[in-house]
């Protein structure tokens, strides 16, 4: 477990940028004394000023330099809504870094990405801080304006990208495009990586877990206190009393995914 040293905070949000009908890219002053993060952290978020959303929301960080925190929101409900609204100017509370374990670095330099939906942010973190691997990856969205590629940019060694409906690249899901790219020999590694929906990851993990040395995924649930204090975020994992419960904000964000007993995860 890594103790990120985290801290509470009030930041003020310098860029905004809309990216698709759904997402924006908010930028935000790094607060001074703010600590260093890594691939597979969050923050916890106070979205309103209202007690309406009462619970923060969390959100990885996407990219962390000197001077900026870089976050990627999806408007899903009230809270995303909120926080995706806020213009350059407004101040944000903000609490982190958060989580215990990070995704580690690959070994042998190569590896295999797999990012759904917003499941992008902590990948792209990755490729940012470990410039000397030679990345692929492999992203999948609903449709081709969901697909955020003007921020995959830099740091891979290949992209390819799959839509539902087949407006960009591959028609079918990122799992279904993964297999296809290892199983001809396009991508490879010994690493795989991933963040998304669980059906994405625990079908990755099915179809594929076997094929790498180990398989590393950044979960997502709905969480409450964020800090491992309330036990709402709780992942089955296999232990030698399985299922043993373990809590994603604090024992997470990253797990090795053959450790999920993905079976008996009925989050919602
Ligand atoms: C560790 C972590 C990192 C995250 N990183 C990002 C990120 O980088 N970018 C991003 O856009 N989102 C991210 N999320 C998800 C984000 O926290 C939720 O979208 C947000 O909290 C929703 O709040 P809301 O008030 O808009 O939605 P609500 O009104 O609370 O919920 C709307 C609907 O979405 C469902 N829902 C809420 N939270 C989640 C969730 N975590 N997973 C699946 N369904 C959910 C609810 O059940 C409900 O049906 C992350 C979540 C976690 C746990
Ligand atoms: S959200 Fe409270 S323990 Fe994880």
């Amino acid at each position: 477990m890594i103790d990120p040293g985290k801290g509470h905070f009030q930041a003020v949000v310098s860029r905004r940028e809309s990216l698709s009908p759904s997402c924006v890219l908010l930028s935000i002053e790094r607060p001074r004394d703010f600590p260093e993060a890594r691939p597979g952290h969050f923050v916890s978020i106070r979205v309103a000023h209202s007690i309406e959303p009462l619970l923060r929301r969390p959100y990885s960080i996407m990219d962390l330099t000197g001077s900026e925190l870089v976050l990627l929101v999806k408007v899903i409900g009230k809270g995303s809504a909120l926080l995706a609204g806020r213009e350059p100017g407004d101040e944000l509370d903000i609490i982190g870094p958060l989580g215990g374990t990070v995704f580690p670095e690959p070994e042998g330099g190569e590896a295999v990405m797999v990012a759904g939906g917003t499941g992008l942010a902590p990948v792209l973190f990755a490729a940012r801080a470990w410039r000397n691997a030679n990345l692929h990856l492999v992203y999948g969205a609903s449709c081709a304006e969901e697909i955020l590629e003007s921020i995959v940019r830099e740091g891979f060694a290949s992209t390819h990208f799959a839509t539902l409906d087949g407006s960009l690249g591959y028609h079918g899901d990122a799992v279904s495009l993964c297999a296809e790219l290892v199983n001809g020999g396009k991508v490879g590694g010994s690493y795989l990586y991933s963040c998304g929906p669980k059906g994405m990851v625990s079908a990755l993990e099915a179809g594929l877990g076997k094929r790498f040395t180990e398989h590393y995924t950044s979960l997502e649930t709905i969480m409450a206190c964020g800090v491992g204090a309330c036990r709402g975020c709780t992942v089955p994992t296999r232990g030698e009393k399985s299922p043993a419960y373990r809590s994603i904000c604090a024992d997470g964000t990253v797990f090795r995914a053959r450790e999920i007993a993905w079976e008996d995860w009925n989050d919602r």
